[in-house]
């Protein structure tokens, strides 16, 4: 069920003659602006006198909400607390957008005009964040993860009214909103997939929905089933996958924007489409939300098609690896020795630690054909969520400068992302008696010793991995976001091929 596409309107029009449901202004907590102002003159004053009696919104998101407004044309008005006006950035300014935009789409078929800048800050930059927040938070908004409801509890906004100061062209206010709208798109596409159940998307129809959107995106498509996955040697994704009645697949998509030789970025993705843990039998508790462990590869495709969809001239690849981990008299079994693509022979020891089985072999295959700078990503471990809570994102690397290029990445865009340990100390950990490595360490720094196991696979390439447990999927819904998937990392992948894109060898040749 695609959402048509949300129509956006640039104007400079003054902000009180919009017609539109809802006009939205920012207001900031200590400093009004001279839009705030001009508004407390047109309501006689009432806005003095509701910060007199303290009940204006001041806090970074809060609303008021006027159902009728005198003295504009809009039929009413919300205030959004842009808290202190000088902490102002990608992520505030996200979590301002989205709540408002997600008061408006409880209700179908609504209209919004949002006057810029939202502050006092009128730069260009501050600008062009703001255009291109507010279409992707128009777009993000108006789905919610209630797809198999019969009433609906989120709607697209019908129309979109950004009303722009005259130091932005217009021009440049559209190209924000378009980077913004496509953004919105897949960070939906990956909300969608990974809130689907298990039942609905398994390896097989994940691969024929990546294969749709090669078409719609002008990828190149190329999807293994388990006879090429054998032929191939992913001896230990092939061992997670045994357990269950549905087949295997890998995915490999391509988007070329550029004509230089070789892959600039390769995205790796986690496609544990279920989780039960294995014979290592997941809890009840621990289970209930394992659909979304293949958010990974779910954000591995949608930043690939945000990528494409604004034509960054880089050649890019995603490498998704899609199993279920489940129980059945064909599952692998504590003790088993696997043999990785890469030669690397694998003490199992914990089936529930099928993840980094699943990324060895996918890992191992994009460094055999020549990806020579990667990022994987994937719902890894509890202990990255024990470490770092729900709302970071653990980094793990081998090539310092690499990791420090995904980290400004993900700190322009406005994503909260972590650099963790990854000192040679951690290898010992994995040391086993039969293999030449066991699938997990001790309890204490799983989530270093996880990476840990990652990192003998990338050989010589510059690799980052993102652990996702913790921010890819929300237990409950806040003002500002759905419960359920988030589409975190899309915006961080896609400034990363932004940059790429800008200073291909930035940071330096790859080695491969
Ligand atoms: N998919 C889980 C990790 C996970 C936990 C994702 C919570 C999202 C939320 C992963 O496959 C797993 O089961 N990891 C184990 C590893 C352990 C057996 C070493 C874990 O974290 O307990
Ligand atoms: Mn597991
Ligand atoms: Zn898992």
């Amino acid at each position: 069920m695609p959402i048509p596409p949300l129509d956006v309107t640039v104007t400079r029009a003054a902000w009180e003659s919009v017609p539109a449901d809802w006009l939205v202004l920012g207001i900031d907590s200590a400093e009004w602006s001279s839009d705030i102002r001009k508004l407390d003159a047109l309501l006689d004053g009432a806005l003095s006198r509701k910060k007199s009696a303290g009940e204006l919104p001041t806090k970074l998101g809060e609303l008021l909400v006027l159902p009728v407004c005198p003295g504009i044309t809009a039929e009413g008005l919300v205030l959004v607390g842009i808290g202190e006006g000088r902490n102002w950035d990608a992520a505030a300014c996200a979590r301002a957008l989205n709540t408002a935009m997600r008061h408006v789409t409880v209700k179908p078929d609504r209209s919004l005009a949002l006057v810029l800048p939202l502050t006092d800050r009128n730069s260009d930059q501050i600008l062009r964040m703001e255009c291109e927040r507010a279409a992707e938070a128009a777009v993000v908004a108006g789905l919610g993860q209630d797809l198999y409801k019969r009433d609906r509890s989120r709607h697209s906004l019908r129309s979109l009214t950004l009303v722009i100061p005259d130091s932005l062209s217009e021009q440049t206010a559209r190209v924000a909103v378009e980077e913004g709208r496509l953004l919105g798109t897949a960070i939906n596409l990956v909300r969608e997939l990974v809130n689907r159940p298990a039942s609905d998307v398994y390896p097989e129809t994940f691969a024929q929905r990546c294969d749709q959107l090669a078409t719609e995106y002008g990828l190149t498509a190329r999807i293994w089933d388990e006879n090429v996955l054998r032929e191939q040697r992913m001896g230990a994704m092939l061992a997670v996958a045994s357990g269950s009645d549905r087949p295997p697949r890998l995915v490999m998509l391509e988007y070329r924007g550029s004509d230089r030789e070789g892959t600039d970025l390769a995205l790796v993705g986690k496609g544990v489409t279920f989780d039960s843990g294995g014979l290592s039998l997941k809890s009840n508790e621990h289970m209930l939300t394992m659909k979304c462990d293949m958010a990974g590869a779910a954000t591995a495709v949608g930043a690939l098609t945000a990528i494409a969809a604004a034509r960054l001239p880089v050649n890019v690849r995603a490498y998704v690896g899609l199993v279920e981990n489940m129980v059945s008299g064909r599952s692998y079994k504590l003790g088993d020795v696997l043999h990785a693509r890469n030669g690397t022979t694998i003490e199992v020891q914990n089936t529930d630690a099928e993840g980094r089985l699943v990324l060895a072999d996918v890992l191992a295959l994009a460094v055999d054909e020549g990806c020579g700078r990667v990022i994987d990503l994937a719902t890894l471990t509890g202990a990255c969520v024990v470490a770092l809570g729900e709302e970071y994102t653990g980094l793990f690397g081998n090539t310092p400068s690499w990791s420090a290029t995904v980290r400004e990445a993900a700190e322009r865009r406005g994503e909260l992302v972590w650099e963790m340990p990854m000192h040679a100390l951690f290898d010992e950990l994995l040391e086993s008696d039969v293999a030449d490595v066991k699938n997990v360490g001790p309890r204490w720094g799983g989530a270093i010793t996880a990476a840990k196991f990652l990192q003998r696979f990338v050989g010589d390439s510059q690799w980052v991995h993102l652990d996702i447990a913790g921010p890819a999927f929300a237990a409950t819904s806040k003002p500002h976001r759905e419960g359920g998937a988030t589409g975190v990392m899309v915006r961080t992948l896609f400034e990363v091929a932004t940059q790429l894109a800008e200073t291909p060898d930035h940071p330096a040749s790859p080695t491969a």
